[in-house]
């Protein structure tokens, strides 16, 4: 039972909708619990290939719970280790999908940037307005930005907390396709069904190399992509899809 989310899926594409509108999909402690918990089950489910996050026209998440902070301590942090939980979502196998239309502030904008690829609204707002409140990002904002963006630009924005329009963040690789708003969810279904053709394993193990690439030495990322490589051989679908090339016909991917 989800308070905070709805979850369903629509062919092999899992959904979550981010479902706080009253207060613009705030993420307070017991959401994001039950968004990794989502993500986890579709991640063991078979029948889903793709996974969407998304929050409504105003707001994809505009930052952890105010309400819920105002009264934290450094020992009440310590205590509960609210970002611990965060880090599981680096453990999801499956492609992950942010459908950004409207806010994306703080640990809003953080939870997009947990996923594989981002869809944005060309009139979507980012930022880290953190500064503002005199704290800072919390949910790995510090690290995600200067590394798509370079300690430069990621000081400028997070220091000044004003938003980042969704142009600049699609100019330096932060989101994956910037349309209309009213086209953004299709979008991002399109993408995610494209996705859900290609196979399964080699799809995580692409997941998986890539992710490593940016904290691991060249050698050792190469060893890594080598070693996925390997194991893609392991699979049915490196059959198929070579069978089908040879025999000139599309491929079809099982995941096996
Ligand atoms: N936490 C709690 N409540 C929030 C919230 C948040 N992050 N963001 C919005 N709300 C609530 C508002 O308090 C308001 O509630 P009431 O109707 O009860 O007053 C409701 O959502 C609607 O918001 P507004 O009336 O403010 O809507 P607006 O369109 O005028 O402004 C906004 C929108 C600019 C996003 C503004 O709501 C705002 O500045 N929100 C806070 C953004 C922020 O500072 N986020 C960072 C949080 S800290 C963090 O995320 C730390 C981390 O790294 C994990």
């Amino acid at each position: 039972m989800s308070n905070y989310i709805r979850a369903f899926s629509q062919d092999d594409i899992g959904i979550i909708q981010l479902d706080r509108p009253e207060v613009l999909n705030a993420l307070n402690r017991e959401m994001v619990d039950e968004i990794v918990a989502q993500l986890e089950s579709f991640d063991q489910n078979n029948a889903i290939r793709v996974m969407i996050i998304k929050g409504n026209e105003k707001a994809f998440a505009a930052g952890a719970d105010i309400e819920e902070m105002v009264h934290s301590t450094p020992l009440s942090l310590e205590m509960v280790n609210p970002f611990a939980v965060w880090d599981r979502i680096s453990l999801i196998k499956k492609p992950i999908i942010a459908v950004v239309n409207g806010f994306a502030l703080g640990g809003g904008f953080e939870l997009a940037l947990h996923c594989d690829l981002i869809v944005a609204a060309e009139d979507a707002k980012f930022g880290f307005p953190e500064v503002k409140l005199g704290v800072m990002p919390g949910a790995g904002g510090t690290q995600f930005l200067t590394k798509a963006m370079g300690p430069r630009k990621a000081l400028e924005f997070i220091w000044l907390g004003e938003p980042m329009p969704a142009k600049i963040a699609y100019q330096f690789g932060i989101v994956n396709r910037l349309v209309a708003s009213e086209l953004v969810e299709e979008e991002a279904m399109r993408l995610a069904y494209q996705l859900a053709l290609q196979p399964p394993i080699s799809l995580r193990l692409i997941k998986e190399a890539v992710h490593a690439a940016v904290d691991l030495s060249l050698q050792d990322g190469k060893n890594l992509e080598r070693k996925n490589f390997y194991i893609a051989f392991a699979s049915e679908d490196q059959k198929e899809g070579m069978q089908a090339f040879t025999e000139k016909r599309p491929p079809t991917f099982r995941g096996m």
